[in-house]
């Protein structure tokens, strides 16, 4: 019988709780009654990664089953999403082995906790985030998150009923940041207790407040007592964000398998039937995608001077073909996009121009982080960022820090780039650490070189794109495009497309990659 795993995300605001109980209405409950269904009204029984509190939320909550029907994971989705009420949607499917379970094969789970600290609770913002009316100190609460770091006994965070060999948990991450007045907490480990999550955002405000003092809670975590700990935040700010089984294909937002994520089914639904570009999206081969596209976005100034409009023009214009190539990256599960923005070299342009390009940047991140996010798109920069204007770095740093924990596409600008500049600053640092530590000049490899470089632990572009018809590199990724294919269009940037994006990949598709060998036979 073929085995599932199924990610599911729900507004638990209407729920008694993920799991199932005699009871009440349950995300569990509500999931098996759809499958069900889809098998004449069998009884199904699934497996979940853990329960959630009454009124928590899921992005990410994972379940498994086994069914009587063969379906493809994106009809499964699909058939599931048509029965499935609409405060619970599958995001994803795959088929998945025999030894596979949702709770067992978790490695670490990751939460987010948010919490609105405004004085008056807005009407919008009932059902999500928390509500604390209160001035929390910042260092204090970042002091608390310190100290759920690392291995604990967290028996003092434990509410009663939960029935555990241990109360011994790891916890990788445990960061909170203000996005205005409210406090956003994540925490990442290799399991949860009941109620731990909300018992340490309830930690977090007691010494933020100024209540209990970073030691006196130091003190009641050891204490291992829950009587001697903070009452725990409402379940209403919690939110399972991911659960990690150790695979590329349980990162949000990528493919599992091979096969489409949610996303690319939305993108089948935006792309019309019939069209060229629908069968562009169908003639993809979806198991050999480039794992990294670089861009070298060139004809802006051509594209301005056609319509007679001023160069910046074009720059402007540019700004929509980067919205939509950025989307439909993520959409298609790509794991990194490079778009080459600004070199070294364009500080030579009149400084009009200049001054235009920067405050695009600005002006593109502003208005689209909370699309980067809500895409879970992680923001990040290559080149000398540290000589560009002060303005711009803060937003860039900005961009970079509330992405930081997305898990999907990473979305690379290169900016005050330069290939040799990269290359020349990688050896120099490098060098100096094989200096220090003594070592021989000829322990030198091509991967100690490559993770000196600003795209460390990243792949190397399998795809480079260039608009506008020239055939050049201009010093871009000199280093990590030994091998890519390139791909060269007349079209110019401002009317760069997905579909251009599509026809690229389906060309590079169609290429044999010999890596300097002779190929198949
Ligand atoms: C090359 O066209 C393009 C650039 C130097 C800048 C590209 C920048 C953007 C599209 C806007 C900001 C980017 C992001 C990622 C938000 P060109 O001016 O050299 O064109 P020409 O060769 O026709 O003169």
């Amino acid at each position: 019988m073929p085995h599932y795993r199924v990610t599911l995300a729900y507004d638990g605001t209407d729920f008694e709780g993920f799991q199932a109980q005699a009871r009440g209405r349950t995300v569990q409950g509500a999931l098996e009654a759809a499958l069900s269904q889809l098998v004449d009204g069998e009884p199904v029984r699934v497996a979940g990664a853990g329960r959630t509190d009454a009124g928590a939320h899921a992005l990410g909550q994972t379940v498994c089953f086994r069914l009587e029907r063969d379906l493809r994971p994106a009809e499964m989705v699909r058939a599931l999403n048509g029965l499935l009420p609409r405060d619970v949607r599958a995001r994803e499917a795959a088929l998945v082995g025999p030894e596979f379970h949702a709770r067992r094969s978790a490695l670490s789970k990751l939460y987010r906790y948010e919490l609105d600290t405004g004085p008056v609770q807005l009407p919008t913002r009932r059902r999500y985030p928390g509500h604390a009316p209160c001035v929390l100190e910042v260092a204090g609460v970042e002091a608390a998150a310190a100290l759920y770091r690392g291995r604990h006994d967290f028996a003092s965070l434990a509410s009663a009923g939960g029935n555990v060999k241990t109360t011994v948990r790891t916890v990788t991450r445990s960061e909170a940041r203000y996005d205005g007045e409210t406090l956003v907490y994540e925490v990442e480990a290799d399991g949860f207790l009941r109620k731990m999550v909300r018992s340490m955002v309830g930690g977090l405000v007691a010494v933020g407040s100024g209540l209990v003092s970073v030691e006196g809670l130091r003190e009641a975590l050891h204490a291992r007592d829950r009587r001697a700990w903070p009452a725990p935040a409402a379940a209403r700010g919690l939110t399972l964000v991911h659960i990690d089984y150790g695979d590329p294909g349980s990162a949000p937002g990528a493919t599992i398998a091979g096969v489409p994520s949610m996303a690319l089914q939305d993108l089948l639904e935006v792309v019309p039937a019939g069209s060229d570009e629908r069968a562009l999206v169908e003639a993809i081969d979806w198991t050999r995608l480039p794992r990294h596209v670089a861009v070298i976005m060139d004809g802006n100034g051509r594209w301005a001077t056609l319509r007679r409009k001023r160069r910046v023009e074009g720059h402007r214009a540019g700004i929509d073909a980067v919205r939509d190539v950025v989307e439909t990256s993520a959409r298609l599960g790509l794991e990194v996009l490079t778009l080459y923005a600004f070199s070294m070299e364009n500080w030579k342009r009149p400084q009009m121009e200049v001054q235009t390009l920067m405050g695009l940047l600005k002006h593109y991140l502003r208005r689209e982080l909370e699309t980067l996010l809500r895409n879970n798109i992680r923001f990040q920069v290559i080149g000398r960022m540290e000589d560009l204007p002060p303005d711009v770095q803060k937003e860039l740093h900005r961009g970079i820090e509330r992405t930081r924990a997305s898990t999907g596409l990473l979305f690379n600008i290169a900016l005050n780039y330069g290939g040799r500049a990269e290359i020349k600053d990688a050896v120099q640092r490098l060098l100096a650490d094989v200096v220090a530590n003594g070592q021989d000049p000829a322990s030198i490899t091509e991967e100690s070189i490559s993770s000196y470089l600003y795209t460390a632990g990243q792949p190397d572009p399998d795809l480079l794109i260039r608009t506008s018809g020239e055939m050049r590199i201009s010093n871009f990724l000199l280093w990590q495009i030994a091998y890519a294919e390139i791909w060269v269009t007349e079209t110019l940037w401002p009317d760069f497309r997905r579909k251009h994006l599509l026809q690229a990949i389906a060309d590079y598709q169609k290429r044999e990659r010999r890596y300097g060998g002779i190929g198949a036979a």
